[in-house]
């Protein structure tokens, strides 16, 4: 960070940036209404593709649901006791609901455009679609740390599609990609180290030679394993607690489910 640590410091946007971390444990004070709306506020101005904003933000804060939240994520009990939550769900349902609504899907609309009715929406416009919604939550994350709340991603939330899809009502053509925990930070948090290394590539692609390898390991070690006797201790850590876990394999399973979801072939509800 050398190089910019004179705007890192001086620059507002980027201090924040630059502070944030992960806040896993929450104050008894609850996030006020202008903190909330900044937070929400915030995420609907993240770029849209098309400014087609194709997702829904579902805004948790009723504690049996955070409590089911919690449950559904791989059984992270900080869930529960974050009095709120945000579900950011990739939402083409929306589009398809408007489509309709001005007649699209019409036979006179058909001809008046000169295009085969066009239904359901596939990977392509998943892709987009995800974008939106990943952006917005980011976009939310660095406001809640500019009005002085604390946040957590929730990875897990792609987990268990049948029961989530039940909890949160969700209809065909969406998927629940990113989850955001917020509240008040219980205390300050030290940021966390970030990798650097085989990172930006100058270009094009270009894959690691066993030098930069060396280096990533290394670099890897010192952050997280400062202890560790051989090298290589992080890798091999994140190999079995995240490469091969259980939590991957549920992942998997339920990610394929809400992919059939979003096309709508095999709707979950
Ligand atoms: C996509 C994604 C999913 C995550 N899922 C979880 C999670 O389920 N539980 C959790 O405690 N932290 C989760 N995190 C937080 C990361 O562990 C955290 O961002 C990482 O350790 C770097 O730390 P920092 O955010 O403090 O910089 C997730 C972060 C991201 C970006």
């Amino acid at each position: 960070m050398d190089p910019f640590s004179t705007s890192y410091e001086s620059n507002p946007v980027l201090a924040g940036i630059e502070r944030r971390s992960s806040m896993r444990q929450f104050a008894a004070d609850r996030p006020t209404p202008e903190q909330r709306q900044a937070v929400l506020h915030a995420a609907t101005r993240a770029p849209s593709a098309g400014a087609m904003m194709m997702y829904s933000i579902i805004d948790i804060q009723e504690p049996s649901t955070l409590e089911r939240l919690a449950v559904l994520c791989d059984n992270q009990p900080f869930i529960a006791k974050a009095p709120w939550a945000l579900v950011f769900v990739v939402d083409y349902a929306k589009w398809i609901a408007l489509f309709e609504h001005v007649g699209c899907f019409t036979d006179e609309f058909a001809e008046r455009c000169g295009k085969a009715p066009r239904r359901a929406p596939h990977m392509g416009d998943f892709a987009i679609a995800a974008q939106d919604a990943v952006i917005a939550a980011q976009t939310a994350a660095i406001a809640a740390e500019a009005v002085g709340l604390g946040s957590c991603y929730i990875g897990d939330v792609v987990e268990q599609a049948e029961q989530m899809a039940e909890l949160l009502e969700l209809p065909p053509h969406t998927m629940p990609l990113s989850m955001l925990v917020a509240g008040v930070p219980a205390k300050e948090r030290p940021a966390t180290p970030h990798p650097v290394t085989n990172i930006v590539m100058p270009e094009r692609y270009r894959p690691a030679d066993g030098a930069t390898l060396d280096a990533q390991v290394a670099e890897m070690d010192a952050m997280f394993r400062p202890h560790a006797t051989e090298p290589g201790e992080r890798v091999r850590d994140i190999y079995v607690r995240k490469h091969t876990s259980a939590f991957m394999a549920e992942m998997d399973r339920s990610v394929r489910a809400w992919i059939d979801n979003w096309t709508g072939e095999k709707p979950l509800l």
